[in-house]
């Protein structure tokens, strides 16, 4: 069912032929800083159009603010963004979603939080909204205010309200962080499911087991650094750097 959810998603053979050899979004020399300390140190990255790239690191490590500073929510002090190729410009970002550490909603209903998000891409759609509510599990909430719906239903509609986009990117920051087993499983399904749809996700997760389910390519983030970015499987069996065997093996990495 979900897969009628991007029926509509349209990828141009023109558009696919000029894709190759830039990545879907690539950051070049990219920094943060704030009160006086490099937070995002001289970042570069290429990621590829498809596949989930998991982003661990311990706390404090800078990767929500990198994910920020990819999805062009703060500027960086240095450093250049490009999709596909280009300037990373506002119709770029408005090709990519992203679900926050903790859930940002509007002070409405369930389903009112899609229905905005529907408009603001001028595609105002009932059953498109009701289709979101229920692979999230939520169609019976949908007249309930977002902010009287659990921090787990919270986390759902987000999801819910990501997709509604349709979304060539999807950032997730820790979007099951509180969240019991079974929601947990929810939103990796969802998010499996984009990914078979051909969406690029980018999620941030300290679950292992987790990063191992969902992980095509891990990118590890200690002190605000590139320490990695390697196949899942890559990083899991042989990490490179003693940061990440450090954090692999619960030693505490800053
Ligand atoms: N706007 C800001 N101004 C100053 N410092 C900031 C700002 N935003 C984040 N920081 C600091 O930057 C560092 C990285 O923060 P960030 O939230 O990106 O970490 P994180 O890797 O996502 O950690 P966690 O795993 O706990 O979510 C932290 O020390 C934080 O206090
Ligand atoms: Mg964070």
């Amino acid at each position: 069912m979900l897969d009628r959810a991007f029926d509509s998603y349209d990828a141009s053979p023109v558009e696919d032929a000029i894709q190759p050899p830039f990545p879907l979004l690539a950051a070049r020399g990219l920094c943060f800083e704030a009160g006086g300390a490099r937070l995002i140190d001289e970042v570069d990255l290429r990621l590829d159009a498809f596949g989930a790239t998991v982003v661990m690191g311990p706390n404090g490590a800078g990767k929500s603010l990198l994910l920020r500073l990819l999805h062009g929510l703060i500027a960086p002090c240095a450093g250049e963004l490009l999709w596909r190729g280009k300037a990373m410009g506002e119709a770029a970002r408005r090709r990519q979603a992203m679900v926050f550490q903790r859930p940002v909603l509007l002070r409405r209903s369930a389903a009112d939080n899609i229905d905005f998000a529907l408009k603001l891409h001028r595609r105002a759609d009932r059953d498109r909204r009701d289709m979101l509510l229920q692979h999230v599990g939520l169609l019976e909430k949908a007249r309930q205010p977002a902010r009287l719906l659990s921090g787990g239903e919270q986390q759902r509609l987000a999801l819910a309200r990501a997709l509604a986009t349709e979304p060539e990117l999807l950032f997730l920051d820790e979007p099951t962080a509180s969240l019991d087993p079974a929601s947990t499983q929810m939103i990796e399904t969802l998010v499996l499911a984009a990914k078979r749809n051909g969406v690029k996700i980018v999620f941030v997760t300290h679950d292992l087991g987790q990063a191992k389910r969902l992980a095509d390519k891990i990118l590890f983030l200690p002190g605000g650094r590139v320490a990695e970015h390697a196949p899942a499987a890559r990083f899991f069996d042989r990490p490179t750097s003693e940061a990440a065997r450090g954090y692999l093996e619960g030693r505490i990495v800053l």
